[in-house]
């Protein structure tokens, strides 16, 4: 289960209009390819008129987005792409997309995206110096700037319309280097040290046999992932072998998992329990294979392992953050307010196992985020990326 190395670069959202230039942004779209951006374009048909489909699909290595949709595959991609993107770079700008984007008009696929798109755009407009110097088209990037567009301007020189002044497009470095700058500043988690834990853990018996649970740490890898995304250093303690950019450490049992757990948390900002921790152990580990008796019914003695969770609640400073996650099969609420209170933590994610369509194994889940305070924040069904997303989201925003 998530063994093979994921992809958690941002992705980069190119929007190309038309004009000369846009035969510039081949190069750009292999800049951030290069460096494991995740690249996804969208054009205006008059882009089409100066790069061909096929080279930006190649580039990308993504179907490219335009007008000319199939009317039977008709999806809202404007939302998708929206949802899918971290940053959005439209280059060239032309006069006409720059206008446009100033009075909020959407008559094409590109402008309805960037008009639906609340993460950071830069604008690298190109076009005719006339066309640069003229008011309206001057007047409207003022009012792009002021409602927080990035605009890397345009450079003077040599012009594809055989004259000489400014409205050349930017050097693809600048655009490039912006971008990134703007990507690491926009990071929600940057400078954060988050500790989650995942898996359920594994209480031996003897050297064949051991107690554990159905958790498949589907929550804790997206949580873990989706940190990481958003800029925090990771150190993900699981129970499970997995192959990610970040710290990952492999434990097995309860006092394993406790261990590593307070080994890293005096240097964290957020400690989130989303392991199946097992609330007991064996009392005595036989390290020889147990032999079947004559006996028709054994009993196994069990004794209580550290409660995780409650115990680095105790210790947490002022300025840490403790999540804990509550499963439970029924009086969901009812239990998960009195869970809060009895472990100390700061927020519990709260969700209903008895459920097939969410849960243990489940690629889906519902939850909700209950506070000290007992405030409840539902999150409705989603993937587990959705949702660890959202949680992120609503604790640290
Ligand atoms: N937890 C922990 N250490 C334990 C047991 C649980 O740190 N020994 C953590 C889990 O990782 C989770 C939270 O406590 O974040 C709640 O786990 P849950 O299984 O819902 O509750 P329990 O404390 O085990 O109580 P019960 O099984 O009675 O519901």
């Amino acid at each position: 289960m998530g063994l093979s190395h994921k992809n958690l670069n941002s992705t980069v959202l190119i929007g190309i209009t038309g004009g000369i230039a846009a035969y510039k942004i081949c190069e750009l779209i292999r800049m951030f390819k290069k460096n494991n951006y995740n690249v996804k374009v969208v054009v205006t048909a008059n882009a089409l008129n100066f790069v061909t489909e096929l080279t930006l699909a190649t580039l990308s290595d993504n179907k490219v987005y335009s007008d000319n949709f199939d009317i039977k595959e008709y999806k809202p991609e404007h939302i998708s792409l929206c949802d899918e993107a971290d940053i959005m770079v439209i280059a060239p700008a032309s006069a006409n997309t720059i206008s446009k984007l100033a009075n909020g008009i959407c008559d094409n696929l590109l402008t309805s995206v960037a008009c639906a798109f609340n993460k950071p755009i830069v604008i690298a407009p190109a076009m005719n110096t006339n066309m640069w110097n003229n008011n309206f088209v001057q007047e409207n990037l003022s009012k792009l700037k002021a409602f927080g567009y990035y605009i890397t301007e345009p450079e003077s020189g040599f012009l594809a319309c055989g004259t000489t002044g400014e409205g050349r497009l930017c050097s693809l470095d600048t655009i490039y280097n912006k971008t990134l700058e703007i990507l690491e500043d926009n990071k929600l988690l940057k400078g954060k040290k988050l500790i989650i834990t995942a898996g359920g853990t594994i209480e031996k018996i003897d050297p064949v046999r051991y107690i554990s649970n159905f958790s498949s740490g589907k929550m804790g890898l997206a949580l873990a992932d989706n940190a990481y995304k958003m800029g925090a250093e990771v150190e993900l303690i699981s129970t499970f072998e997995v192959d990610r950019p970040y710290v990952v450490k492999q434990v097995s049992s309860a006092e394993n998992m406790f261990a590593e757990v307070k080994n890293s948390f005096n240097s964290s900002d957020c400690t989130i329990m989303a392991s199946a921790v097992a609330d007991y152990k064996v009392a005595e580990y036989s390290s020889q294979k147990l032999k079947k008796g004559s006996e028709d019914k054994i009993v196994l003695e069990l004794v209580k392992n550290p409660d995780i969770l409650k115990e680095i609640s105790k210790i947490k400073r002022d300025n840490q953050i403790v999540v804990g996650f509550c499963a439970e099969s029924q009086n969901l609420l009812e239990n998960a307010n009195i869970k809060i209170d009895n472990k100390g933590c700061d927020y519990l994610i709260a969700n209903d196992i008895s459920r097939n369509d969410i849960g243990f194994s489940s690629e889906d889940n519902e939850v909700y985020i209950i506070d000290k305070t007992h405030n409840i924040k539902h999150l409705e069904k989603s993937s587990k990326d959705n949702i660890a997303k959202q949680i992120l989201e609503y604790i640290f925003e």
